[in-house]
């Protein structure tokens, strides 16, 4: 969730940490700092509340430390409140080191209590200061901050990606990783480090993954890796290779509009190498025909967006496998002891690669012997990484916290799997294969058009961003899309939004809907178009606000019972939720203008959950 970034050269590094930290504050924004090495060896260290803003006006873009070795985080709380003196680097009693830290330490009360007992004073009430002052603590017993590391590393339980520095070696920055995300960039005279690539790519494109357990030692030459041995590893280094611009605003007001806009081409990169001869070919998928006849079982686990693929792809899996398809909350599934053995597929959906619950139900599958095929964005990231196969979306950086490029590429993707696995397997009708294969061909272009004849939801979004309740109903796939567009809707716009299935609205519900309640309806499931209606005409009835979603072929329909009709083209059904979504993509996205909020940066919220 924070983001973290280091730097090691003979440029002065506060600029280059704070356009990394610009780049990686969509990780977490409550608080920001940095910490120098000045050329008298000395720790400067700045933090702020608030945005980065505040940190770079603070030191006047970096001008007020000079020094070419030092790291910078932006934070996003977990333990102790947005504050300064929460924020880090946190700094050791002594002033000998700075630490910056994602992920919990969870015996880090333990630890505190011992610390204290030594005499040692705190300062905040952060998990991440237990690894400072231990470092001290330990520098003192051994005077070799390698050493008081690993130490310290031994002592520690919990996920962690740190970046340490020593005032009493001033040349090196220290760096370990476990159960976070954390890579080494290697530049020309200079080294990096950093959360993700997007804080460093203008440097360099030439980078290394840390794995769980690794220590890293960065200087101007190069970087040295121990394994948790302290034995030295040989890195791979990986090239990346899309362009700086991809995570920039490219003149859009935010990155959730320029991401929504980006589908098309996503899609096109998503699908189109995937296609040959009017078949599915899902290149460097390792799994066998034979394995994919043997699985008895499928589960899909993901969280948040992901999970909601999650939930099309179980309507569209058991619909073209003939088998049923469990999709389970990551977080759910790690702890529900799962019927999971070596004839278990689990297909594993992350947008980041990292979020903490779906990589520990990853490991639990893997424990009990599954085979994981994982849909991933980030390249080389952690679930990737740990996957026996991965299916990359190549939907390029998202950097909204909202996801939107991601969710339909990840769609896209599963429904390939789908189509794939059901031509294997015999279960697909080749009638609806060819269709929906044409379909998928023909999905960016169809969104592209959809795209330029969306003008009237500001409209729309001006006339309902006042409501403080909004419930979105769907059967079916509708139902599906519907908690993505509910999930969309509150998480930048604040508004509370709940998506039930429409046939369960008698059963409860339906008591929340009075005069003037804003139901977003959602029919362009074609096989109950008739059942929508009903269940349109019944809100409708109670008072309902209704903002209706429909094909073209059933917009007439829709009219004659609901004034304000949004619309996507017509497309084979399994994949209308691909066309779906953009509407209600756009509708948050202006609703959240009209509000004034913070829209690729909601409160409370940060791109990658890396803790539990
Ligand atoms: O990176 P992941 O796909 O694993 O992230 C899962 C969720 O945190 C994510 O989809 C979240 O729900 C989005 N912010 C929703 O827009």
């Amino acid at each position: 969730m924070c983001g973290i970034v280091g730097f090691v050269g003979s440029e002065q590094a506060a600029p280059i940490l704070l356009d990394g930290l610009a780049r990686l504050e969509y990780r977490g924004y409550d608080s920001a700092g940095v910490a120098v090495v000045s050329e008298q060896h000395e720790l400067q260290v700045r933090k702020a509340k608030g945005r980065l803003q505040a940190l770079s006006d603070a030191i006047h873009g970096g001008a007020d430390l000079k020094g070419c070795i030092g790291m910078g985080h932006t934070r996003w709380a977990t333990h102790g409140a947005p504050s300064e003196v929460n924020s880090h680097p946190h700094v050791s009693a002594g002033g000998k080191f700075a630490v910056i830290h994602n992920g919990i330490i969870e015996n880090y009360v333990e630890i505190k209590e011992f610390l204290i007992s030594q005499g040692v004073r705190f300062k905040s009430e952060t998990d991440t200061e237990v690894v400072a002052q231990l470092l001290e603590f330990y520098y003192h017993e051994c005077h070799d901050f390698f050493e008081a590391v690993g130490r310290v590393l031994r002592r520690i339980e919990g996920a962690y990606a740190l970046g340490m520095l020593c005032a009493d070696c001033p040349d090196r920055i220290i760096a370990a990783r476990k159960d976070a995300p954390l890579l080494l960039g290697y530049g020309d005279g200079c080294t990096f480090l950093a959360s993700d690539a997007t804080a460093i790519i203008r440097h360099t494109r030439d980078v290394a993954y840390m794995e769980d357990g690794e220590v890293a030692v960065l200087t101007a030459d190069g970087i040295r890796v121990y394994n948790a041995l302290s034995q030295p590893v040989e890195k791979e280094h990986h090239r990346i290779d899309w362009e700086v611009s991809a995570a920039e605003k490219g003149g859009y007001q935010h990155f959730m509009l320029k991401e929504i806009m980006e589908q098309p081409e996503a899609l096109r990169r998503a699908i189109f190498p995937r296609i040959r001869d009017g078949k599915i070919a899902l290149g460097g998928m390792k799994l066998t025909n034979a394995q994919i006849r043997d699985f008895s079982r499928i589960f899909i686990v993901a969280c948040g967006s992901s999970y909601h693929v999650g939930m099309i792809g179980k309507y569209n899996l058991e619909h073209l496998l003939h088998r049923s398809v469990e999709v389970c909350l990551a977080s759910e599934f790690r702890y529900s002891d799962p019927i999971v053995d070596e004839h278990t597929l689990v297909i594993v959906i992350s947008q980041s690669g990292e979020t903490l619950d779906t990589m520990a139900a990853l490991r639990e599958a893997k424990k009990r012997g599954a085979y994981i095929l994982s849909i991933v964005n980030v390249v080389g990231s952690s679930i990737a990484r740990e996957s026996d196969d991965v299916l990359y979306t190549w939907a390029g950086p998202e950097i909204a916290v909202a996801t939107t490029k991601a969710y339909s590429t990840q769609l896209a993707v599963l429904d390939m799997i789908g189509l794939y696995f059901g031509e294997v397997l015999g279960t697909v009708d080749p009638a609806e294969y060819g269709e929906v294969v044409a379909e998928l061909q023909k999905l960016p272009e169809k969104m592209e058009a959809l795209l330029g004849r969306c003008d009237d939801i500001p409209k729309y979004a001006a006339e309902y961003f006042n409501h403080n309740s909004v419930f979105f109903i769907g059967r079916n796939l509708d139902y599906a899309l519907g908690l993505e567009g509910s999930l969309k809707l509150k998480e930048i716009s604040y508004i509370h939004s709940e998506a039930y299935a429409s046939g369960e609205l008698k059963h409860g519900t339906i008591s929340l809907i009075e005069d003037g309640t804003l139901v977003i309806a959602l029919g362009t499931y074609a096989p109950l178009f008739d059942k929508a209606m009903s269940n349109v005409v019944e809100v409708k009835a109670r008072g309902a606000d209704v903002l209706a979603l429909t094909t073209e072929s059933h917009a007439k329909e829709m009219a004659k019972t609901v004034e304000n009709v949004l619309t996507i083209p017509d497309t084979a059904r399994l994949l209308l939720p691909s066309l779906g979504v953009v509407p209600l993509q756009l509708f948050s996205y202006y609703v959240a203008l009209q509000r004034g909020c913070d829209i690729d940066k909601p409160r409370n919220l940060a791109k990658s959950v890396t803790v539990e």
